[in-house]
């Protein structure tokens, strides 16, 4: 594990360290926080994965600039020792805003311990509505693939989400689910999206070009693929690492044939894992269909859901979802959802059973810990309860499947 953790850390070029050392000089940091905190691990307990454990969560937080501050809070939110994280922080935002990243998450005394946390130190960029989106998820998958062997899910986060269920309730209720069901929202009732997404022919810039710009179209339309079925759905996936491992290994040539196929086309992260995994034999029976996200949408939809706010609470809480989206940010509806259902203090990750220490305004139960295999679901588990009992038995009837 060594030698990897000093690659993705970071992942960092010769020259980003250079002037992580500048920067460091100049605010007057330790030198050694480039370093992988992963290091460190004093007081961690031991932390059992796999068949007969609680399942376990590999987290992807994408964001750019100016939202440093979001995704931080959104990690706390998310934490669990028992997961891994991967924050990414696209071409857009600057390496100031990385570094900044990197000193709040190592502010954590379980992060510290645990090693459960990485920033991407050499970014992507994220290209409004281009394919560039769909390559970070799969570079995403690939770092936290090669990093940690003990996750079963990989979850997809932006900056602009927050969860409605603490890690204890979502890993106690998941506990039952088989590992190898995928929860991804799909459809091959394309719509208006074979006119507008599919058919139109674009280049991303972010593939090639160094600088910010957006996608270019073509003239021509292409007309639609018959080697393969189309599906489309929420950017918005919860896939399990076996699936991620076909897509990523790729010793069938499905994914990266589709994966080239969608290099040009419109907002491709709505169609990528939904085409693989229905035109997949060994897939398409794993196929939940929901995203577990809370969204309200206008009709007809426009590119992004509403902003999220303190009049949305109770429908959110009754929504049997595990997360939503969109949030502006620090709206006092992430403070409610704090308070009430994940009970986490400003600058704290959610506690859990694994919490051990004392809760005061000026101690963090989260500073100590016991036994982080234990889970204590909160009072607020059963409604995301019987929403994936309802998934499960819609999953076993098939009829909602690939279709
Ligand atoms: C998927 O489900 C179909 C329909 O029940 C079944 O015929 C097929 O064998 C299943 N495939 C796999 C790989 O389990
Ligand atoms: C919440 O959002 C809705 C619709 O997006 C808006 O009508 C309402 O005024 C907002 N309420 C508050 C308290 O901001």
């Amino acid at each position: 594990m060594g030698a990897e953790k000093k690659w993705v850390f970071t992942l960092f070029s010769a020259a980003f360290i250079s002037l992580l050392i500048f920067i460091s000089t100049i605010f007057g940091l330790s030198s050694s926080y480039y370093l992988p905190f992963s290091s460190h691990k004093p007081f961690a307990s031991v932390v059992h994965r796999g068949p007969g454990h609680p399942p376990a969560f590999a987290y992807y937080i994408s964001g750019g600039h100016g939202e440093v501050e979001r995704m931080f809070r959104l990690l706390l939110a998310v934490y669990h020792p028992r997961n891994r994280y991967l924050l990414h922080v696209s071409t857009d935002g600057t390496d100031i805003e990385r570094v900044r990243l990197v000193e709040l998450v190592k502010s954590v005394p379980a992060v510290k311990a645990f090693g459960n946390v990485d920033v991407i130190g050499k970014p992507d960029p994220a290209t409004y509505m281009g394919s560039t989106n769909v390559a970070s998820i799969l570079r995403a998958a690939a770092i936290l693939l090669k990093l940690d062997g003990g996750w079963d899910w990989f979850i997809t986060l932006s900056a602009v989400d927050y969860p409605l269920i603490t890690q204890d309730d979502l890993s106690h209720v998941f506990s039952v689910v088989k590992r190898d069901l995928n929860f991804i929202d799909h459809t091959s009732d394309l719509g208006f999206k074979e006119g507008q997404r599919v058919k139109p022919i674009v280049v991303d810039p972010g593939l090639y070009l160094a600088r910010r710009s957006q996608i270019f179209h073509a003239t021509q339309k292409r007309p639609m693929p018959d080697a393969y079925k189309i599906f489309t759905g929420s950017p918005w996936v919860t896939l399990s690492r076996s699936f991620l491992e076909f897509c990523v290994f790729g010793w069938d040539n499905l994914p990266r044939t589709l994966l080239m196929y969608f290099t040009n086309a419109v907002l491709s992260q709505e169609f990528y894992f939904h085409s693989v995994i229905c035109n997949s034999v060994e897939f398409r029976n794993t196929t939940v269909n929901n995203d577990l996200r809370f969204m309200v949408w206008d009709s007809p939809p426009k590119m992004e859901p509403h902003f999220l706010n303190t009049t949305d609470f109770q429908q959110m809480v009754e929504s049997g979802a595990g997360f939503a989206r969109q949030f502006k940010k620090d709206d006092k509806v992430l403070d409610m959802v704090d308070e009430k259902i994940l009970q986490r203090g400003h600058n704290r990750v959610t506690p859990g059973a694994w919490c051990k220490g004392r809760s005061s305004w000026f101690s963090d139960p989260c500073s100590q810990w016991g036994d982080v295999n234990i889970l204590r679901p909160s009072q607020y588990f059963k409604k995301f309860q019987e929403s994936i009992g309802k998934l499960l038995d819609d999953w076993k009837s098939q009829s909602n499947q690939c279709r």
